[in-house]
Formats: C-alpha cells, structure tokens, sequence
C-alpha cells in the first residue's frame, strides 16, 4: 500500500508521514527530498535555475516512479503536487494509493509558514503575514478543489500530532 499524505505547505505533511510510517512498519519518502536527492540540487535551487515548469516536471515524473513500487510506503507529497499535470487522477486511479489531504486554517498556517518561508521558493518573498495571509487566502482557493479529491480529509486545527496520528490509522482499518 501507498499512503500519501498531501496539503498545503505547512500542513505537516512530512512530520506526520515520518511518524506514520514509524507506528506502521513503512518505508518513509518526501517527494521533495527525492527530488532533490535526484537532481542533486534543493527544491530552491531548482527553481532559480531551471524554473518552475521543469521543476513541476520532475515532480509528475518521479511521483510516477515512486507510485510504480511495489513497497509499503508513506509519501508526503509537496503542496503543489496535487495541482499540476494529471498527478491527483494517477493517484485516484491507481488501487494501491490511500490519499488523505491534512486540512489546516489560513491562520494556522500563516503562523507556521512565516517562520519558515525561506526555504519555499513560492512565498520566501512575503514580506509581512498581512502579505502571506493574502496570498494563501488565493492560493489555497485555487488548490483546494484538487486537495479534496484525496480519498480522507483530516481537519488538524488545534489536534495534538498524536490525535491525528490517530485518526488516520483509524480510517486505514
Ligand atoms: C510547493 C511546495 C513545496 C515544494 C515547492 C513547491 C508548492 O513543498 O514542493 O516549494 O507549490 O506548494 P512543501 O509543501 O513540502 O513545502
């Protein structure tokens, strides 16, 4: 089985993976980090030298690599890879994916993501929350439409991480 974890940057895709696959006995994999490990480059740097397009590319094409194993993994999936090329109808479609979309609030994640927007070529230049809040008000607008179609949504506003570990494991059984 593949569980794929996806949401907005933030959301705590690859934290909750890491420990999912822990309780779980499975593989653990970022699809950023194999990006990265791939290309031998980080996700920002991809995008400054060879832009967005290859990097939304590389992401259909390894995903589709990574869905293609026969292992039992945990994949956390980066925020915009639900959105591009057909990737959330290869995931729907293939019977050994269970996909679960971790739903945070604007605020929640604007708080999370102002710390830490460095490292995420989309937002690094925000300059204020009042900016990030705008933008992910937008942003999120657009993307949720293809979040929703993951097979679960969990809302996780305010849950302890163990509460939500909790209730994916409990929609597994
Ligand atoms: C992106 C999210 C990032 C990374 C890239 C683009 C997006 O992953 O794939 O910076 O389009 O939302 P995280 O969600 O792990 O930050």
């Amino acid at each position: 089985m593949i569980i794929v974890l996806l949401g907005y940057m933030g959301s705590g895709k690859s934290t909750l993976g890491k420990e999912l696959a822990t309780a779980l006995k499975y593989s653990f994999l970022d699809l950023d980090d194999y990006i990265s490990d791939k290309e031998t480059a980080s996700v920002g740097e991809i995008f400054k030298t060879k832009g967005e397009i290859y990097f939304r590319k590389k992401e259909t094409a390894y995903l589709k690599d990574i869905i293609g194993t026969s292992e039992n993994i945990v994949l956390a999936l980066g925020g915009g890879t639900p959105c591009y090329s057909n990737n959330m109808e290869l995931l729907i479609n293939n019977s050994k994916v269970v996909s679960f979309y971790l739903k945070l609030s604007i605020p929640l994640l604007v708080d999370r993501l102002f710390t830490e927007k460095e490292k995420r070529p989309l937002i690094s230049h925000m300059a204020s929350k009042e900016d990030l809040t705008e933008f992910i008000g937008k942003h999120l607008f657009e993307r949720s439409q293809y979040y929703s179609l993951a097979h679960h949504v969990i809302n996780t506003d305010h849950k302890l991480q163990s509460e939500i570990l909790e209730e994916l494991q409990s929609q597994l059984i």
